[in-house]
């Protein structure tokens, strides 16, 4: 039985105090106690130590929105894995489609960031999905399981990874994914890994959805025998929703 996982994006939303203000929020809507699935959110870099000591001793864990995959050096703008775990989170996204769309991710730089968060500690939330264009061309499998073929490159043990499949033409569009439409690319995915890992390791990999989930869908998603949990945007910055959608979870 997979452990469902529930993870809030934040994006580039939130300043400091707003961020320690939704954290405090979640971890009293979530209550003491709570354990039905796997939690965290991810703040941006500047907020992580301040939402850090919000949650800690909660349910709700720290995860990074991303990494490089040197430890130091002259990459201005850029934060590394050993930071990020300093910082204390346990969960780094890696591979975002808002990465790959508009800072020039590859599956090749995605792949090197895999690695070197594995390699300092760090579990991993690998992003895959296919743009609009993709759907409609028919090539939709080829993209997302080159993904994760490519992302996942060299990499022998996939204990520590849960994989995040985001349609790019559901992510703050409204538009959700039908729970079948998810379910399938989801099981491909999940058949491309066992296809690389065998059958066991793809029958324990968590493999979340994204992409305008929000309370009034979230049942209907994660009861798909193959969604294990979510990756959440906008209705992740609303303490209310993201608890409806992790209660849905639980
Ligand atoms: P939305 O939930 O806002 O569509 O964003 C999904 C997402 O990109 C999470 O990483």
């Amino acid at each position: 039985m997979r452990r469902k996982i529930v993870v809030g994006n934040w994006k580039m939303n939130n300043t400091i105090t707003e961020s320690a203000a939704l954290a405090t929020a979640i971890v009293g809507e979530l209550g003491a106690g709570f354990s039905g699935c796997e939690v965290g959110i991810a703040p941006t870099f500047i907020a992580l130590q301040e939402a850090g000591s919000i949650i800690e001793g909660s349910a709700v864990q720290l995860v990074a929105q991303n990494c490089h995959y040197e430890n130091d050096g002259a990459f201005t703008g850029e934060v590394s894995a050993r930071m990020v775990k300093a910082a204390g989170c346990s969960y780094v996204i890696i591979g975002h489609s808002e990465r790959r769309q508009f800072f020039g991710e590859t599956n090749a730089t995605v792949n090197l960031r895999v690695k070197k968060a594995l390699s300092e500690g760090l579990k991993v939330i690998l992003c895959v999905g296919e743009t609009l264009g993709e759907r409609e061309s028919g090539i939709m499998a080829s993209v997302v399981t080159t993904q994760v073929r490519e992302g996942l490159a060299g990499v022998s043990d996939i204990t520590e990874i849960v994989v995040a499949y985001e349609p790019v033409w559901a992510i703050g569009t409204g538009k959700t994914a039908s729970s079948a439409q998810a379910e399938e690319v989801h099981l491909l995915i999940r058949t491309t890994i066992a296809e690389l890992y065998g059958q066991k390791a793809a029958s324990h990999l968590r493999i979340q959805y994204g992409g305008s989930v929000k309370p009034s869908n979230a049942v209907e998603l994660f009861a798909m025998p193959n969604i294990d949990g979510g990756l959440i945007g906008g209705a992740a910055l609303n303490a209310a929703d993201f608890v409806a959608i992790i209660r849905a979870a639980s």
